[in-house]
């Protein structure tokens, strides 16, 4: 399966969504290989940092921020079960790419009073991707979801009824996930059992069963 983690937005979670489900595939014993289609290379760094520290390497990372990343994607995910796409911010040509290249695309949002969830251009370039492969799956995610705020409750509320739909599983808001982007490690080598951890691993058995 090719996971896209999308959304022109920044900063919603898709590098450190995309790294922890690469992560928790790998420790289910999947030959996992994330693709950094973001300039920035913040995956890259992430998996540099590891490195650095001399940590175990769980699943490869390599940097394809170009607009042929749907020509190269299938090669590459042959020899592995899991592709997972780091999308990139605002690029419209990578995005595109990143779109085509993906059986299933997961828009990471953040609940949000003001500026509304979703990126009215993420979703316009989906339409458009819909017309070369009308058989995209594609769920919003909900993550740095608050615990019992009226925002979230209301974000959760407003995405319902939308196409794409919401997935029911989501990510909280915990630090330990800022943490493990700072150290190069994953929310569940910090604290084995935690919130986070679980959190990831109901995300990552709920995505396979949607795998197309
Ligand atoms: N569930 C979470 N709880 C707490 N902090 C989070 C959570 N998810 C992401 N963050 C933090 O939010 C910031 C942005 O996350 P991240 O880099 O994953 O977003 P992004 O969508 O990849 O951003 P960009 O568009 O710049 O690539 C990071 O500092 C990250 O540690
Ligand atoms: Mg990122």
């Amino acid at each position: 399966m090719i996971v896209a983690l999308l959304n022109q937005k920044g900063g919603v979670g898709k590098t450190t969504l995309a790294l922890h489900l690469a992560g928790q595939w790998a420790q289910s014993g999947r030959r996992v290989m994330l693709i950094d289609a973001d300039p920035q290379g913040s995956a890259l760094d992430w998996a540099e940092q590891r490195a650095a520290e001399g940590l175990p390497r769980q699943f490869s990372v390599i940097g394809l921020a170009r607009d042929t990343l749907h020509q190269e994607a299938p090669a590459l995910a042959r020899d592995v079960d899991h592709v997972i796409i780091d999308g990139p911010p605002r690029v419209a040509g990578l995005l595109r790419s990143a779109l085509l290249a993906a059986d299933l695309i997961l828009i990471p949002v953040q609940p949000s009073p003001l500026d509304g969830w979703a990126s009215a251009e993420m979703l316009a370039l989906l339409d458009q991707a819909r017309i070369f492969k009308p058989a995209i799956t594609a769920r919003f995610l909900l993550n740095r979801y608050p615990a019992r705020t009226i925002i979230a409750r209301a974000t959760a509320e407003s995405l319902e009824a939308h196409d794409p739909p919401l997935l029911p599983e989501h990510v909280g808001q915990r630090v330990i996930f800022a943490e493990a982007m700072r150290t190069g490690r994953l929310a569940s080598e910090l604290d084995e059992d935690g919130i986070a951890a679980r959190e990831v691993a109901a995300l990552a058995d709920a995505i396979e069963r949607l795998a197309p």
